[in-house]
């Protein structure tokens, strides 16, 4: 087995956390990963938590980064935010596509790649997220959705740009619920994924991609999970609410 890529461990704190919670929370965090250069460690809050998150982190092993992004650069789209905006205020990541933004607030696969490419041009790294919800599972086609969702999501993006690329595998049946997909198919799913990529971009740039699991991984699954070949990194969104479990994450990528 050839050495695997830098792991990039994100919390995904979805809509949790005021910013007063935030500020005490980080601090907490902060000093439990702060030993930890083996790995990137993000955290993905919400937009109003940015500036003091992105303060307290400024200088640390710890990066910030947004969970949505507008395409436009500015203009009348009421409770947006642009790239601009989230990188003025700290950010260097942001998730996209997530599939509670896909299931409640119709992002579609064309949104996404609007978003990827808005978010790549302000220099921000796009967390693309991608996954099967359980019926598409049930009838056998996740490798057909995930494989759709890929492509569609990285349409117009250059080689260049891959490295500003992470892709999320995060099976909609997986997210919340407990339920963790095995680190067999969940590898198997990351693996497909870079299979697609390296038809667009060839074997070089699909090593190099990392791409990271996400969907009820915690402090007991994240070692096996983060152990397979083809996973270099966790989503994580329960758990990274947990100082103590998300540093045991964090640990396991070491
Ligand atoms: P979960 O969420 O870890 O709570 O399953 C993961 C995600 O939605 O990114």
């Amino acid at each position: 087995m050839g050495s695997k890529r830098r792991m990039v461990i994100a919390g995904n704190w979805k809509m949790n956390m005021t910013p007063s919670e935030a500020k005490n929370f980080v601090g907490t965090l902060y000093e439990k990963v702060k030993n930890n250069r083996a790995c990137d460690i993000v955290v993905c809050v919400p937009a109003i938590d940015l500036p003091i998150v992105a303060k307290m982190c400024a200088g640390t092993a710890v990066k910030v980064g947004g969970q949505n992004v507008h395409f436009a650069k500015s203009g009348a789209y009421t409770g947006e935010i642009s790239a601009d905006m989230l990188v003025d205020a700290g950010a260097k990541y942001v998730i996209i596509g997530h599939s509670e933004r896909r299931q409640y607030f119709g992002e579609t696969d064309e949104t996404v790649n609007l978003r990827t490419k808005a978010a790549i041009e302000a220099g921000l790294t796009a967390i693309v997220c991608v996954g099967e919800c359980l019926s598409e599972r049930e009838q056998g086609i996740t490798e057909e959705v995930v494989a759709r969702q890929t492509k569609l999501a990285l349409l117009d993006i250059t080689p260049e740009q891959m490295k500003q690329v992470i892709i999320a595998y995060e099976p909609v049946w997986a997210i919340g619920t407990g339920k963790t997909a095995t680190a067999e198919q969940a590898d198997e799913v990351c693996k497909l994924i870079r299979n697609v990529i390296a038809a667009k971009y060839g074997k070089p740039i699909a090593r190099a991609t990392v791409i990271q699991y996400g969907g009820s991984m915690n402090a007991k699954n994240a070692a096996e999970l983060l152990a397979m070949d083809n996973i270099d990194g966790g989503l994580i969104g329960g758990a990274s609410l947990k100082p103590d479990d998300f540093a045991v994450i964090v640990e396991a990528a070491q």
